[in-house]
């Protein structure tokens, strides 16, 4: 086998020594991202998938699929994830809920994903890792201020801070953007250094949603490949790290189901395989999806009802599924079709009530997406070499920088 030997070609900054080798339940993202680099530099391009989570199934199904591909990973909520199920603490709960029923053995990271200055910190203090600042809409130098603001927070608590550079289109619940504007590669190690932040979406053609549209034949992979350089040349590549939003491959084979059960999910495209793994490969280190896991729990929805005929008689939290999926051809956000379920239920294992079989199949869906975007993103295997941190070691070393 061809073996590398390099370690890091960028001289200033090396990882630092392990502190322990526990690993933690919900942990720093750090770690994670650091295990990814290590790996990148020896010649293995690795990225850790974040994954959106709104209820306790989903999350289930990551995590298994976490597992099954023995890969650290992140979770993250949204402001609608937050708003769904009732604000930072319900999600965390959630999420240390569904880590000790799977007695998870591997370092998970719960990250708030496209926050405000508000929300994020509603979530210091409430369990997650890792916060994003989503204020790209701010010229650079309000952006670098906004961001300070919380990392100054934040750090002290050892939570890392993601921040954004350039936007991305596509319209999310609480992202709206018509045109995407790339990130400038030349801004970038100076925005990590001014504002302390320690992962930078970069805007490079990449956009939310299932419809990703004309923007992927215009996918800029060298944004990516200069914004690391400069950040390599800087020293910078150990504790900072870019991230893809708007990664979801979108597969076909999906949508069809989807639309051959009754939905009607029209001009689909995702970004493919071989871009994301690309981006990897030029420096991009946590790869955010929602859309994939959407789409394939409504294809289970949708699969369901349609082999199950009349099962939802006698059960209003079916029945309240398929009456969305029936009068929304187009939705694919298990949100709406779970808004009227219990959210005690939502958020817990369903073990025992009428929707156990539904969510049994959800995440089976999800655990097998996982597993393979986790094998795709090289992040496999790398849960052995995440350094066991807890947020008070983070904290310790971040007063020290
Ligand atoms: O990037 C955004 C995610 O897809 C979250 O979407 O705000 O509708 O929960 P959401
Ligand atoms: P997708 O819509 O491509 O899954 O992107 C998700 C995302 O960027 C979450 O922040
Ligand atoms: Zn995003």
């Amino acid at each position: 086998m061809h073996e590398k030997t390099i370690v890091n070609p960028w001289p200033r900054v090396l990882p630092p020594e392990p502190a322990t080798s526990q690993k933690l339940a919900l942990g720093p993202i750090v770690p994670m991202l650091r295990a990814a680099e290590v790996a990148s530099l020896e010649g293995r391009h690795a990225a850790v998938g974040a994954f959106n989570i709104n209820f306790y199934s989903q999350a289930e199904g990551i995590l298994e699929g976490l597992r099954r591909a023995e890969a650290p990973g992140i979770l993250q909520a949204s402001r609608g994830a937050n708003k769904f199920q009732g604000g930072p603490e319900k999600i965390a709960k959630m999420a240390a809920e569904a880590i000790k029923d799977s007695k998870h053995p591997l370092p998970v990271c719960l990250h708030l994903d496209h926050g405000d200055d508000a929300t994020a910190i509603e979530c210091l203090g409430a369990g997650f890792g890792s916060v994003m600042i989503d204020v790209s809409k701010l010229d650079y130098d309000a952006n670098i201020s906004a961001v300070r603001e919380i990392v100054n927070l934040a750090h002290p608590r050892g939570i890392s801070v993601e921040a954004e550079l350039g936007e991305l289109s596509g319209v999310e619940e609480d992202i709206k953007a018509e045109k995407s504007t790339y990130a400038d590669p030349r801004k970038v190690a100076g925005f990590f250094e001014k504002s302390g932040a320690d992962a930078l979406a970069i805007a490079y053609g990449t956009s939310h949603g299932p419809s990703k549209g004309a923007g992927v034949g215009k996918l800029a992979i060298r944004i990516v490949d200069e914004s690391y350089r400069e950040m390599g040349a800087n020293g910078l590549n150990f504790e900072h790290f870019l991230v893809s939003h708007g990664s979801s491959t979108v597969p076909q084979k999906l949508v069809d189901e989807i639309n051959s059960f009754g939905g009607q999910i029209k001009s689909a495209q995702g970004i493919p395989m071989e871009k994301i793994e690309a981006a990897i490969k030029a420096g991009i280190r946590k790869v955010n999806i929602d859309t994939d896991l959407r789409l394939a729990i409504t294809a289970t929805f949708r699969r369901y009802f349609a082999e199950n005929p009349g099962i939802e008689r006698g059960s209003p939290n079916l029945a309240g599924i398929k009456k969305v999926l029936d009068e929304k051809p187009a939705t694919i956000d298990p949100r709406d079709c779970l808004g009227h379920i219990d959210k005690e239920l939502m958020r817990s294992s369903p073990r025992g009530s009428d929707i156990e079989e539904i969510m049994g199949l959800v995440k089976a869906r999800v655990a097998s997406h996982v597993e393979y975007l986790c094998r795709a993103f090289g992040c496999a295997g790398l849960a052995e070499k995440t350094e066991g941190h807890s947020l008070e070691e983070m904290a310790a070393s971040y007063s020290r920088q």
